[in-house]
């Protein structure tokens, strides 16, 4: 679930933002850097999501979406007030991700109470208390390092000279010893590593965080590294801001065990035979397995209330047709109900016997071997007479109840 939220700030400022997954969800907060917009994040909030957890990606006030207020309060205080307000209308208690001066604002705003507004501190980046740049050159070396995704800055140009810089280190060393919620550090997340010296130097400030040096890999791998910060992130999350593990004991609800099976991630296949009439059946089915080479065996599991589960009991030959990339369609009509499935399919009959179903990525045509009750499916085994398969061709996955693509890092 997505859509565009809006939080009151300091003085009533309009600040706009993507809620983004489930409110059930232990929740974070992506607050961008200065001269950026809450769109550096977006890939970074679509792992978070998928990870299960809540985000709130904030454009600061200024910047994007958010209001660019015309008294141009920019001051680092009115910076601070939004993030508590925004904290102070959260339902749970957030961690926070804060990029490189925003660390700053967030390091500020935690320094009283930490513990009731927030459960966690991400700084990605910050600047060191001593080699801070003006926001001004930082601005502008992010727009040339990361900002390539962003054709023209969106932000209030008047904020680069009015956010104050001066006097805003020694602030930071004051609160973040307060600071008694885990903190993690990044360094190198943005493609600013060479900026300042490294993580643990940071880190020292506060009383209960750690730092971790993201590997280089030149300015222009962002996806690599969204990959290898998202990593960090999430493996930092599941351990500070851990979220409830649901848990399948034998006798408890079905539902649960499905969501446990579903954590192996699959390809699809459709399970395809003739049935008594010579008319074609066929359904979806992920599972699927290999079972023997010699003699070549493989078999799928059916549910004994499948409307086909008769005729595959019967079938003396089947075909399994693995599905590619541009299948979704074909595996959600031989799921779904009412619809003649192989009408609206090119499918002809195999060697064996058995429909099949040409675009597929693979096609094993089998003869029956075996068949084996088991609970309420049954295992049909086949032996397999052909193999024919294109190589060139991505599969379509299956992971969580949710279709998925190959993603190579
Ligand atoms: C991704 C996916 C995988 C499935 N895997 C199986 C399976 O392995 N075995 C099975 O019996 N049903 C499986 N199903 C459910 C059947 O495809 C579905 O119940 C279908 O409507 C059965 O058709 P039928 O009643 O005409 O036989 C799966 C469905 C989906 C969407």
């Amino acid at each position: 679930m997505r859509y565009v939220r809006e939080f009151k700030g300091f003085a009533g400022i309009r600040l706009e933002s993507d809620d983004i997954g489930t409110a059930d969800d232990p929740s974070i907060i992506l607050l961008h850097g200065f001269g950026q917009t809450r769109k550096i994040w977006e890939d970074v909030a679509v792992g978070l999501e998928q990870a299960g957890r809540h985000v709130i990606n904030v454009d600061l006030r200024g910047h994007g979406g958010s209001d660019w207020p015309s008294d141009a309060r920019y001051d680092f205080d009115a910076y601070v007030e939004d993030l508590r307000a925004v904290l102070g209308q959260m339902r749970t208690r957030p961690v926070v991700v804060a990029a490189m001066h925003s660390g700053w604002i967030a390091t500020a705003a935690l320094a009283e109470d930490a513990a009731t507004l927030a459960s966690g501190l991400i700084l990605v980046d910050p600047q060191s208390e001593s080699g801070a740049q003006s926001v001004r050159a930082c601005a502008e070396e992010l727009s040339a390092s990361v900002g390539q995704g962003l054709a023209k800055p969106d932000y209030d140009e008047r904020l680069l000279d009015i956010f104050d810089v001066d006097g805003s280190g020694a602030r930071l060393l004051d609160s973040a010893p307060h600071i008694n919620i885990p903190v993690l550090v990044v360094r190198g997340a943005l493609g600013s590593g060479h900026r300042a010296e490294n993580s643990t130097g940071y880190a020292d400030a506060f009383p209960n965080a750690e730092a971790i040096n993201v590997d280089g890999g030149g300015l222009l791998v962002n996806a690599e590294r969204t990959e290898a910060f998202n990593g960090l992130l999430i493996d930092f999350l599941e351990r500070k801001q851990p979220r409830f593990i649901p848990e399948y004991r034998s006798g408890s609800d079905a539902r649960t065990l499905r969501d446990a099976m579903g954590c192996f991630a699959t390809g699809i296949t459709i399970i395809t035979a003739h049935d008594a009439d010579g008319k074609p059946i066929g359904l979806t089915a992920n599972s699927f397995t290999s079972v023997s080479l010699d003699p070549p065996l493989l078999l799928v599991c059916i549910a004994n209330n499948a409307g086909s589960a008769e005729t595959l009991r019967s079938a003396q030959s089947f075909a399994v047709n693995v599905l590619q990339i541009g299948q979704q369609p074909v595996s959600n009509l031989f799921a779904g109900k009412g619809e003649d499935r192989f009408a609206g399919t090119r499918w002809e009959v195999g060697e064996y016997g058995a429909p099949i179903l040409p675009s597929s990525l693979g096609i094993f045509e089998c003869t029956r071997n075996a068949l084996h009750e088991a609970g309420d499916h049954f295992l049909l085994v086949g032996k397999v007479e052909k193999a024919s398969f294109e190589p060139r061709r991505d599969p379509l996955l299956y992971f969580r109840g949710k279709y998925r693509r190959l993603h190579f890092t």
